[in-house]
C-alpha cells in the first residue's frame, strides 16, 4: 500500500501508523502527511519523521478547490491510498470517486472513528458516547463513502466504560484501542479479509 495520511489534530494515530510500518514498507509505505491545520500536533510530531509533509489549509477556498490541492499533492507523492487519522472534514463525492476501486467495490480511503458506528456519527463522538452513559463504547475503522461515517466497516473494537471513569479515562482507553484497531484494520485490508 502506498499511502498518504490526512490529519487535522494531535497526530497520535498518524504517529502510530508511521512508527509501526517504518520497517515494513513492503506492507505499507507512508509517502507523506497532509494537514489542513497550521500548527497542528501532527505537523509538529512529523518533524521527527523522515517523511514529507504538506500544510493545505482550506481558508476561503471552496471545498472542491481545497480537495483539488490535496489530490494534486497525493498524486505528486505517488499515493494510491488515503488514511484519515483525525481528519476533521467531510470529503466531497468527486474527491472520493477519484479513489474508488472498481475491483474492490469501495474507495481506497480508510477512516477511524471513535465510536461503535452507526452510533455517534460525526463530531465529538467520545463526548457524546460518554454523556450517553452506555456501559461500553468502541472504535470503528471503515472505508469512506459519500455519507458521514457510513462507509463499509473493516473492524470494530469495544471497550468498557467503568463507573468511576472520568471523561479523560474513558477517552484514553478508547484512543489506546484506536491505535491497535487501525493497524489490525490495515492488515485486514492487505489480506482482503473484511467482507
Ligand atoms: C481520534 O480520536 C480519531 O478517532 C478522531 O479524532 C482523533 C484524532 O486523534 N477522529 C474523528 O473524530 C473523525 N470523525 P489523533 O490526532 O491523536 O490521531
Amino acid at each position: 500500500m502506498k499511502a498518504v495520511i490526512l490529519a487535522s489534530g494531535e497526530g497520535t494515530n498518524a504517529e502510530n501508523i508511521v512508527s509501526f510500518f517504518q520497517n515494513k514498507k513492503e506492507c505499507l509505505e507512508v509517502l507523506g502527511i497532509i494537514s489542513d491545520k497550521a500548527g497542528s500536533g501532527v505537523l509538529e510530531r512529523a518533524k521527527g519523521w523522515d517523511i514529507p509533509t504538506a500544510l493545505i489549509e482550506k481558508k476561503s477556498m471552496k471545498r472542491s478547490m481545497h480537495e483539488r490541492e490535496i489530490y494534486r499533492q497525493v498524486k505528486e507523492w505517488g499515493g494510491h491510498w488515503l488514511l484519515l487519522a483525525g481528519y476533521m472534514r467531510i470529503l466531497g463525492p468527486h474527491f472520493i470517486s477519484r479513489f474508488y476501486d472498481e475491483k474492490r467495490g469501495h474507495s481506497r480511503i480508510i477512516n477511524i472513528h471513535p465510536s461503535l458506528l452507526p452510533s455517534f456519527r460525526g463530531l465529538r463522538a467520545y463526548e457524546r458516547a460518554f454523556e450517553a452513559k452506555a456501559p461500553f463504547s468502541g472504535v470503528s475503522v471503515h472505508f469512506v463513502d459519500e455519507g458521514m461515517d457510513t462507509g463499509q466497516l473493516i473492524l470494530q473494537k469495544k471497550f468498557n466504560r467503568l463507573q468511576e471513569d472520568s471523561f479523560e479515562d474513558f477517552k484514553k482507553r478508547g484512543q489506546h484501542l484506536e491505535h491497535i484497531a487501525y493497524i489490525e484494520a490495515i492488515f485486514k485490508v492487505l489480506k482482503g479479509d473484511y467482507r
